[in-house]
Protein backbone atom coordinates (compact mmCIF):
# COMPACT_ATOMS: atom_id res chain seq x y z
CA UNK A 1 0.00 0.00 0.00
CA UNK A 2 1.05 3.59 -0.93
CA UNK A 3 -0.15 6.67 0.37
CA UNK A 4 0.59 9.44 -0.71
CA UNK A 5 0.52 13.44 1.60
CA UNK A 6 1.69 16.17 -0.33
CA UNK A 7 1.69 18.62 3.09
CA UNK A 8 -1.79 20.36 1.56
CA UNK A 9 -4.28 18.44 2.94
CA UNK A 10 -6.64 19.58 6.15
CA UNK A 11 -6.18 17.89 9.38
CA UNK A 12 -9.40 15.87 8.86
CA UNK A 13 -8.21 15.07 5.04
CA UNK A 14 -4.89 13.88 6.78
CA UNK A 15 -6.33 11.88 9.68
CA UNK A 16 -8.75 9.74 7.04
CA UNK A 17 -5.27 9.05 4.82
CA UNK A 18 -3.80 7.60 8.06
CA UNK A 19 -6.42 5.36 9.19
CA UNK A 20 -5.00 2.36 6.91
CA UNK A 21 -1.38 2.95 7.92
CA UNK A 22 -2.35 3.76 11.75
CA UNK A 23 -3.98 0.11 11.39
CA UNK A 24 -1.60 -1.38 10.33
CA UNK A 25 1.27 -0.58 12.87
CA UNK A 26 -0.81 -1.23 16.01
CA UNK A 27 -1.98 -4.68 14.48
CA UNK A 28 1.68 -5.10 14.15
CA UNK A 29 2.33 -4.27 10.66
CA UNK A 30 5.48 -2.19 9.11
CA UNK A 31 4.94 1.47 7.61
CA UNK A 32 7.15 3.31 6.47
CA UNK A 33 6.96 7.39 6.93
CA UNK A 34 8.38 11.31 6.37
CA UNK A 35 9.50 12.82 9.63
CA UNK A 36 11.68 16.20 9.80
CA UNK A 37 15.33 14.41 9.65
CA UNK A 38 14.80 10.94 7.08
CA UNK A 39 11.95 8.39 6.63
CA UNK A 40 11.74 5.95 9.10
CA UNK A 41 10.66 2.37 9.04
CA UNK A 42 8.08 1.64 11.84
CA UNK A 43 6.64 -1.29 13.65
CA UNK A 44 5.42 -1.24 17.03
CA UNK A 45 8.03 -0.74 19.53
CA UNK A 46 5.21 -3.45 21.92
CA UNK A 47 5.54 -6.52 19.71
CA UNK A 48 8.44 -8.54 19.31
CA UNK A 49 7.01 -10.05 15.84
CA UNK A 50 6.62 -6.39 14.84
CA UNK A 51 10.19 -5.48 15.39
CA UNK A 52 11.83 -8.51 14.06
CA UNK A 53 9.89 -7.55 10.80
CA UNK A 54 11.56 -4.11 10.61
CA UNK A 55 14.89 -6.12 10.86
CA UNK A 56 13.98 -8.49 7.87
CA UNK A 57 12.90 -5.42 5.68
CA UNK A 58 16.01 -3.40 6.03
CA UNK A 59 18.33 -6.54 6.10
CA UNK A 60 20.16 -5.08 9.35
CA UNK A 61 21.94 -7.47 12.22
CA UNK A 62 19.41 -7.52 15.03
CA UNK A 63 22.15 -6.47 17.20
CA UNK A 64 21.62 -3.01 16.07
CA UNK A 65 19.33 -0.86 18.45
CA UNK A 66 16.48 1.12 16.78
CA UNK A 67 14.75 4.41 18.32
CA UNK A 68 11.50 4.24 19.47
CA UNK A 69 9.01 7.23 18.46
CA UNK A 70 6.35 9.06 20.21
CA UNK A 71 3.87 11.59 19.89
CA UNK A 72 3.37 12.98 23.71
CA UNK A 73 5.93 12.98 26.61
CA UNK A 74 3.25 11.13 28.61
CA UNK A 75 4.47 7.86 26.35
CA UNK A 76 8.27 7.96 28.10
CA UNK A 77 6.60 6.68 31.48
CA UNK A 78 5.86 3.36 29.50
CA UNK A 79 9.45 3.05 28.14
CA UNK A 80 12.39 4.47 30.46
CA UNK A 81 12.74 3.67 34.16
CA UNK A 82 14.50 7.09 34.73
CA UNK A 83 14.95 10.70 33.37
CA UNK A 84 17.69 12.73 34.62
CA UNK A 85 16.44 16.47 35.84
CA UNK A 86 18.64 18.17 32.65
CA UNK A 87 17.54 15.33 30.53
CA UNK A 88 14.32 17.19 31.38
CA UNK A 89 15.22 20.13 30.09
CA UNK A 90 16.64 19.22 27.01
CA UNK A 91 13.32 17.32 26.41
CA UNK A 92 11.14 20.42 27.47
CA UNK A 93 13.68 23.04 24.78
CA UNK A 94 14.66 20.44 21.82
CA UNK A 95 11.17 18.01 21.45
CA UNK A 96 9.52 17.43 19.27
CA UNK A 97 12.94 17.85 17.32
CA UNK A 98 16.06 15.95 15.26
CA UNK A 99 17.43 14.80 18.73
CA UNK A 100 16.81 11.59 20.28
CA UNK A 101 18.08 10.50 23.72
CA UNK A 102 19.05 7.89 25.41
CA UNK A 103 17.83 6.45 28.54
CA UNK A 104 17.65 3.57 30.69
CA UNK A 105 14.70 1.15 29.72
CA UNK A 106 12.03 -0.01 31.86
CA UNK A 107 12.56 -4.17 32.52
CA UNK A 108 9.36 -4.84 30.45
CA UNK A 109 10.40 -3.24 27.23
CA UNK A 110 11.38 -6.43 24.97
CA UNK A 111 15.68 -5.62 24.57
CA UNK A 112 14.55 -6.62 21.05
CA UNK A 113 14.21 -2.85 20.22
CA UNK A 114 17.29 -2.25 22.03
CA UNK A 115 19.55 -4.76 20.52
CA UNK A 116 19.97 -6.19 23.86
CA UNK A 117 20.94 -3.40 25.67
CA UNK A 118 19.09 -2.10 29.29
CA UNK A 119 18.76 1.48 27.65
CA UNK A 120 16.36 2.77 25.11
CA UNK A 121 16.25 5.45 22.14
CA UNK A 122 13.41 7.73 22.26
CA UNK A 123 12.30 10.72 19.93
CA UNK A 124 9.53 12.82 19.53
CA UNK A 125 9.49 13.54 15.68
CA UNK A 126 8.90 17.71 14.41
CA UNK A 127 6.45 16.45 11.58
CA UNK A 128 2.71 16.87 11.58
CA UNK A 129 2.69 13.08 9.44
CA UNK A 130 4.89 11.23 11.46
CA UNK A 131 2.88 12.76 15.58
CA UNK A 132 -0.36 11.48 13.91
CA UNK A 133 0.28 8.62 12.73
CA UNK A 134 2.13 7.87 16.19
CA UNK A 135 -1.15 8.82 18.01
CA UNK A 136 -3.45 7.17 16.00
CA UNK A 137 -1.36 3.61 15.80
CA UNK A 138 -1.56 4.48 19.93
CA UNK A 139 1.66 2.46 20.69
CA UNK A 140 5.19 3.76 20.59
CA UNK A 141 6.83 3.32 16.85
CA UNK A 142 10.00 1.55 16.85
CA UNK A 143 11.84 2.99 13.84
CA UNK A 144 15.35 2.92 12.29
CA UNK A 145 15.38 5.20 9.06
CA UNK A 146 13.88 3.41 6.04
CA UNK A 147 17.14 2.23 3.82
CA UNK A 148 18.18 -1.64 2.75
CA UNK A 149 20.94 -1.49 5.44
CA UNK A 150 24.30 -0.19 4.48
CA UNK A 151 22.24 2.24 1.70
CA UNK A 152 22.60 6.09 2.39
CA UNK A 153 19.61 6.61 4.75
CA UNK A 154 16.21 7.66 1.89
CA UNK A 155 15.37 11.51 2.47
CA UNK A 156 12.52 11.16 -0.05
CA UNK A 157 9.60 8.96 -0.79
CA UNK A 158 11.41 8.12 -4.06
CA UNK A 159 14.70 6.59 -2.34
CA UNK A 160 12.24 4.13 -0.03
CA UNK A 161 10.40 2.99 -2.41
CA UNK A 162 13.32 2.44 -4.61
CA UNK A 163 14.51 0.43 -1.14
CA UNK A 164 11.35 -0.91 0.30
CA UNK A 165 9.07 -1.66 -2.35
CA UNK A 166 7.68 -5.11 -1.69
CA UNK A 167 9.31 -5.74 1.48
CA UNK A 168 7.06 -3.43 4.02
CA UNK A 169 2.88 -3.47 4.24
CA UNK A 170 2.58 0.48 3.78
CA UNK A 171 4.97 3.66 2.31
CA UNK A 172 3.85 6.94 2.97
CA UNK A 173 4.81 8.99 0.63
CA UNK A 174 5.16 12.82 2.04
CA UNK A 175 7.69 15.95 1.35
CA UNK A 176 11.52 15.41 1.12
CA UNK A 177 12.75 15.68 4.39
CA UNK A 178 13.56 19.03 5.81
CA UNK A 179 16.86 18.11 7.78
CA UNK A 180 18.35 15.40 5.51
CA UNK A 181 20.60 13.75 8.42
CA UNK A 182 19.45 11.34 11.07
CA UNK A 183 18.90 13.03 14.45
CA UNK A 184 21.61 14.06 17.02
CA UNK A 185 21.92 10.55 19.58
CA UNK A 186 22.30 11.77 22.89
CA UNK A 187 22.89 9.51 25.99
CA UNK A 188 21.15 11.25 28.75
CA UNK A 189 21.72 8.37 31.70
CA UNK A 190 25.00 10.09 33.03
CA UNK A 191 25.82 12.87 34.71
CA UNK A 192 26.60 15.05 31.68
CA UNK A 193 24.81 14.22 28.44
CA UNK A 194 26.74 12.85 25.69
CA UNK A 195 26.61 13.10 22.01
CA UNK A 196 26.52 9.58 20.26
CA UNK A 197 25.67 10.58 16.62
CA UNK A 198 26.21 14.32 15.50
CA UNK A 199 22.77 15.91 13.65
CA UNK A 200 20.91 19.14 13.28
CA UNK A 201 20.79 20.09 17.56
CA UNK A 202 24.50 21.09 17.80
CA UNK A 203 26.70 20.32 20.35
CA UNK A 204 26.86 24.11 21.36
CA UNK A 205 23.04 24.13 21.36
CA UNK A 206 22.68 21.37 24.33
CA UNK A 207 25.60 23.49 26.18
CA UNK A 208 23.87 26.69 26.05
CA UNK A 209 20.89 24.90 27.26
CA UNK A 210 22.29 22.47 30.23
CA UNK A 211 26.19 24.19 30.74
CA UNK A 212 28.43 20.56 29.63
CA UNK A 213 27.96 17.73 26.70
CA UNK A 214 30.53 16.09 25.80
CA UNK A 215 30.90 14.28 22.25
CA UNK A 216 32.25 9.82 21.77
CA UNK A 217 35.79 9.57 21.02
CA UNK A 218 34.59 6.96 18.70
CA UNK A 219 33.33 9.91 16.49
CA UNK A 220 36.19 12.08 16.60
CA UNK A 221 38.52 10.94 14.19
CA UNK A 222 38.01 10.65 10.15
CA UNK A 223 37.44 6.63 10.60
CA UNK A 224 33.83 6.82 12.76
CA UNK A 225 32.91 3.89 14.46
CA UNK A 226 29.00 5.47 16.19
CA UNK A 227 27.78 1.80 16.23
CA UNK A 228 26.37 3.29 20.08
CA UNK A 229 27.05 0.81 22.76
CA UNK A 230 26.80 -1.98 20.27
CA UNK A 231 30.08 -1.16 19.27
CA UNK A 232 31.36 -4.27 17.82
CA UNK A 233 28.61 -5.48 15.65
CA UNK A 234 28.28 -2.12 14.15
CA UNK A 235 31.76 -1.70 13.12
CA UNK A 236 31.71 -4.49 10.55
CA UNK A 237 28.98 -2.90 8.54
CA UNK A 238 30.24 -0.17 6.06
CA UNK A 239 27.03 2.82 6.86
CA UNK A 240 25.52 5.31 4.50
CA UNK A 241 27.81 4.36 1.36
CA UNK A 242 26.82 4.57 -1.65
CA UNK A 243 27.62 2.09 -4.57
CA UNK A 244 30.64 4.44 -5.51
CA UNK A 245 34.23 5.04 -4.41
CA UNK A 246 33.88 8.13 -2.44
CA UNK A 247 36.65 10.80 -1.19
CA UNK A 248 36.54 13.76 1.07
CA UNK A 249 38.62 17.32 0.31
CA UNK A 250 38.29 20.00 2.84
CA UNK A 251 40.42 23.09 2.04
CA UNK A 252 39.32 27.03 0.74
CA UNK A 253 37.55 27.08 -2.10
CA UNK A 254 40.42 27.96 -4.97
CA UNK A 255 42.13 24.38 -3.54
CA UNK A 256 39.28 22.66 -3.57
CA UNK A 257 38.26 23.69 -7.17
CA UNK A 258 41.98 23.19 -8.44
CA UNK A 259 41.83 19.76 -6.13
CA UNK A 260 38.80 18.22 -7.56
CA UNK A 261 39.24 18.83 -11.09
CA UNK A 262 42.94 17.76 -11.19
CA UNK A 263 41.15 14.66 -9.52
CA UNK A 264 38.58 14.18 -11.75
CA UNK A 265 41.33 13.81 -15.08
CA UNK A 266 43.23 11.76 -12.98
CA UNK A 267 40.37 8.95 -12.66
CA UNK A 268 38.90 9.40 -16.11
CA UNK A 269 42.44 8.78 -17.23
CA UNK A 270 40.92 5.08 -16.73
CA UNK A 271 37.98 5.12 -19.95
CA UNK A 272 35.74 2.86 -17.28
CA UNK A 273 35.42 5.07 -14.37
CA UNK A 274 32.47 7.94 -14.47
CA UNK A 275 33.09 10.71 -11.94
CA UNK A 276 30.15 12.47 -9.82
CA UNK A 277 31.55 15.92 -8.18
CA UNK A 278 28.85 17.51 -5.12
CA UNK A 279 30.45 20.63 -4.10
CA UNK A 280 28.99 24.02 -2.96
CA UNK A 281 27.41 25.64 -6.59
CA UNK A 282 30.19 28.41 -7.29
CA UNK A 283 33.07 25.85 -7.31
CA UNK A 284 30.50 23.49 -8.82
CA UNK A 285 30.63 26.02 -12.02
CA UNK A 286 33.72 26.64 -12.15
CA UNK A 287 34.90 23.29 -12.21
CA UNK A 288 32.52 22.23 -14.63
CA UNK A 289 33.89 25.22 -16.85
CA UNK A 290 37.62 23.51 -16.82
CA UNK A 291 35.98 19.98 -17.32
CA UNK A 292 34.18 21.07 -20.31
CA UNK A 293 37.09 22.56 -21.78
CA UNK A 294 37.76 18.72 -23.09
CA UNK A 295 35.67 17.18 -25.38
CA UNK A 296 36.80 13.65 -24.50
CA UNK A 297 35.22 14.21 -20.95
CA UNK A 298 31.85 14.59 -22.24
CA UNK A 299 29.43 12.66 -20.23
CA UNK A 300 31.91 11.23 -18.35
CA UNK A 301 31.34 13.48 -15.04
CA UNK A 302 28.70 14.73 -13.30
CA UNK A 303 28.56 17.36 -11.08
CA UNK A 304 25.43 17.86 -7.88
CA UNK A 305 25.54 21.10 -6.39
CA UNK A 306 25.20 21.24 -3.14
CA UNK A 307 23.90 24.76 -2.50
CA UNK A 308 25.48 28.19 -1.79
CA UNK A 309 28.88 27.66 0.30
CA UNK A 310 26.92 30.70 2.53
CA UNK A 311 24.61 27.82 3.76
CA UNK A 312 25.84 24.70 5.36
CA UNK A 313 22.01 23.41 5.78
CA UNK A 314 21.23 23.10 2.28
CA UNK A 315 23.94 20.73 2.07
CA UNK A 316 22.62 18.87 4.98
CA UNK A 317 19.23 18.62 3.18
CA UNK A 318 20.70 17.46 0.14
CA UNK A 319 23.36 14.76 0.93
CA UNK A 320 21.95 11.61 0.61
CA UNK A 321 19.94 12.49 -2.04
CA UNK A 322 23.03 13.03 -3.89
CA UNK A 323 24.90 10.04 -3.15
CA UNK A 324 22.05 7.74 -4.48
CA UNK A 325 21.84 10.21 -7.62
CA UNK A 326 25.28 9.86 -7.76
CA UNK A 327 24.58 5.99 -8.36
CA UNK A 328 21.78 6.44 -10.56
CA UNK A 329 23.92 7.63 -12.78
CA UNK A 330 26.20 5.17 -12.66
CA UNK A 331 29.18 7.16 -11.51
CA UNK A 332 32.23 5.06 -10.16
CA UNK A 333 33.44 7.92 -7.80
CA UNK A 334 32.33 10.47 -6.16
CA UNK A 335 34.47 13.85 -4.97
CA UNK A 336 33.20 15.98 -2.41
CA UNK A 337 33.51 18.85 -0.84
CA UNK A 338 33.91 18.57 2.77
CA UNK A 339 33.36 21.29 5.46
CA UNK A 340 34.76 23.09 8.88
CA UNK A 341 33.41 21.29 11.86
CA UNK A 342 31.51 23.29 13.43
CA UNK A 343 28.02 23.70 13.68
CA UNK A 344 26.09 21.91 11.88
CA UNK A 345 29.24 20.85 9.93
CA UNK A 346 30.19 18.18 12.80
CA UNK A 347 27.08 16.41 11.43
CA UNK A 348 27.87 16.57 7.51
CA UNK A 349 31.26 15.55 8.05
CA UNK A 350 30.63 13.21 10.17
CA UNK A 351 28.09 11.26 7.52
CA UNK A 352 30.74 12.16 4.79
CA UNK A 353 33.62 10.09 6.80
CA UNK A 354 31.49 7.16 6.99
CA UNK A 355 30.29 7.50 3.01
CA UNK A 356 34.00 7.52 2.31
CA UNK A 357 35.03 5.27 4.71
CA UNK A 358 37.09 8.04 6.48
CA UNK A 359 38.98 8.87 2.86
CA UNK A 360 39.33 12.66 3.62
CA UNK A 361 42.13 14.76 2.56
CA UNK A 362 42.82 17.95 4.02
CA UNK A 363 44.31 20.70 1.11
O1 LIG B 1 16.51 10.80 12.58
C1 LIG B 1 16.50 9.66 13.00
O2 LIG B 1 16.99 9.36 14.10
C2 LIG B 1 15.84 8.57 12.13
C3 LIG B 1 14.35 8.88 12.06
C4 LIG B 1 13.58 7.80 11.35
O3 LIG B 1 13.85 9.13 13.33
N1 LIG B 1 16.10 7.27 12.66
C5 LIG B 1 17.33 6.69 12.62
O4 LIG B 1 17.38 5.41 13.15
O5 LIG B 1 18.30 7.22 12.14
P1 LIG B 1 18.60 4.42 12.92
O6 LIG B 1 18.11 3.11 13.46
O7 LIG B 1 19.01 4.42 11.51
O8 LIG B 1 19.72 4.93 13.85
C6 LIG B 1 19.62 4.73 15.24
C7 LIG B 1 20.92 5.11 15.92
C8 LIG B 1 21.99 4.08 15.66
O9 LIG B 1 23.23 4.73 15.47
C9 LIG B 1 21.97 3.26 16.95
O10 LIG B 1 23.20 2.63 17.21
C10 LIG B 1 21.63 4.32 17.99
O11 LIG B 1 20.71 5.17 17.33
N2 LIG B 1 20.98 3.74 19.17
C11 LIG B 1 19.73 3.25 19.27
N3 LIG B 1 19.50 2.77 20.50
C12 LIG B 1 20.62 2.97 21.20
C13 LIG B 1 21.02 2.70 22.54
N4 LIG B 1 20.19 2.12 23.41
N5 LIG B 1 22.26 3.05 22.92
C14 LIG B 1 23.11 3.65 22.04
N6 LIG B 1 22.79 3.94 20.77
C15 LIG B 1 21.58 3.60 20.36
MG1 LIG C 1 20.07 4.27 9.80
Amino acid sequence: LIVTINGSETNEELNKLLIKPSEILASGGTVAFPTETVYGLGASALSEEAVNSIYMAKGRPSDNPLIVHIANVESLNLLVSEVKPYAKLLMAALWPGPITFIFSKKPEISSKVCGGLDTIAVRMPAHKVALELIRMSKKPIAAPSANLSGKPSPTSGRAVIDDMSGRVDCIIVGENSEVGLESTVLDVTGDIPMILRPGKVTRERIVELVGACEMDVAISGDKIDDSGVAKSPGMKYKHYAPEADMEVFVGSSSDIVRSLYEKTRNILDDPKTKVGIMTFLEEAMVIDNMLRGHDCLNGRYEWIDVGSSKEQTDYAGKLFENLRTFDALGCTHILARGVDEIGLGVAIMNRLKKASDGKVTRI
